[in-house]
């Protein structure tokens, strides 16, 4: 018998949906997101932010039933944001016992039990300046921010916070509030670190949506570099020991060869968030007819997965979740 020609059939898995179904090495599930939330001070308020079309500031009043049609949809873990005027040197509104987060915690939980509530902690939507801690001499005092932080946390696990996501990238900031979280009774509540976090670009309209830019200057002191590599496996390692049940890596798009170092060096959960800027250059893209917006958000989400993450927090959460119904 003549031999053929010697090479490999990689084609055989991919000849029909089924096939390639059956081969998938990674999926994406409803239960893998979480979907960030904006809520503004005020009544009947439902606001489209300008650089992010679909996402709206919610006033209370109007928001549970938001929050019912993402319930609907199967997302079973939500993260609020608050948007509010009476900004201060120390950022105050950030851990008030009626904080505008604190009340949507509790309005939440109140009607809907199992939905997971991620309370991110940082006090940039709440200072004066924009900035994610108190200022001293013109930069961000790490050890003075690290007490409102942690009182921070622990006004939201009192108002039900299932899930603690601090976002400031102070020094110390996962040991301080797991410290305080203890003393005030919150041993069970897990801390989801934004361990690795850039001073990225990508950023942009989420401070619009939050109201949150730095009034002076930038988080460069604070944020990592994006050039490096190295100092995200630091920054996850220091996290873990200091108590990280949740390790995040943000942006996602840009970073998924750090998704990937911090996939092959801790044992926790993995985050990624596909953040605001992520977001706005698909919807713009879309809105051109540039591309074909389903197909590249499921392509970008699993890329999330294959990269290692675990869990994606998206803006993209709802539309996934009825794209995901739809094929089933
Ligand atoms: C604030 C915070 C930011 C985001 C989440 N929490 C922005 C920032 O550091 O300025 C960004 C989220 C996004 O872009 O979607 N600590
Ligand atoms: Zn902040």
């Amino acid at each position: 018998m003549e031999k053929n020609l010697d090479f490999k059939r990689h084609r055989r898995l991919r000849t029909s949906n089924s096939m390639r179904s059956l081969v998938r090495e990674n999926h994406l599930r409803v239960d893998d997101f979480i979907y960030p939330m904006f809520v503004i001070e005020g009544n009947k308020i439902k606001n489209e932010v300008a650089s992010m079309p679909g996402v709206y500031q919610f006033s209370l009043d109007l928001l549970l039933d938001e929050v019912k049609t993402v319930y609907n949809l199967g997302i079973r873990a939500i993260m609020f944001f608050g948007v509010i005027t009476a900004k201060d040197e120390i950022g105050t509104g950030a851990f008030v016992d009626d904080g505008i987060v604190q009340t949507a915690t509790r309005m939440v939980k109140e009607a809907f039990p199992d939905l997971l509530v991620v309370a991110d902690t940082c006090l940039c939507e709440y200072t004066s300046h924009g900035h994610c801690g108190v200022i001293h001499n013109h930069d961000v005092d790490n050890d003075e921010s690290l007490k409102l932080l942690a009182k921070t946390a622990v006004s939201q696990a009192e108002a039900g916070a299932d899930i603690i996501a601090p976002s400031n990238m102070m020094d110390g900031f996962v040991a301080a509030i797991r410290l305080a979280l203890d003393e005030a009774g919150f041993q069970h509540i897990p801390i989801m670190s934004y361990a690795v976090k850039y001073a990225s670009s990508f950023y942009g309209p989420f401070r619009d949506a939050a109201d949150s830019a730095p009034q002076f200057g930038d988080r460069k002191t604070y944020q990592m570099d994006p050039a490096n590599r190295l100092e995200a496996l630091r920054e996850a390692q220091s996290d873990i020991e200091e108590g990280a049940d949740f390790i995040m890596v943000k942006p996602a798009l840009s970073f998924l060869d750090i998704v990937r170092d911090v996939r092959n060096n801790v044992d926790v959960p993995v985050v990624a968030y596909n953040v605001s800027g992520e977001y706005a250059m698909v919807k713009a893209a879309a809105q051109n007819g540039w591309i074909d917006e389903k197909a590249l958000v499921m392509e970008m989400l699993t890329s999330m997965k294959r990269a290692g993450a675990d869990i994606i927090l998206t803006y993209f959460a709802k539309d996934v979740a009825v794209w995901l119904k739809e094929e089933n």
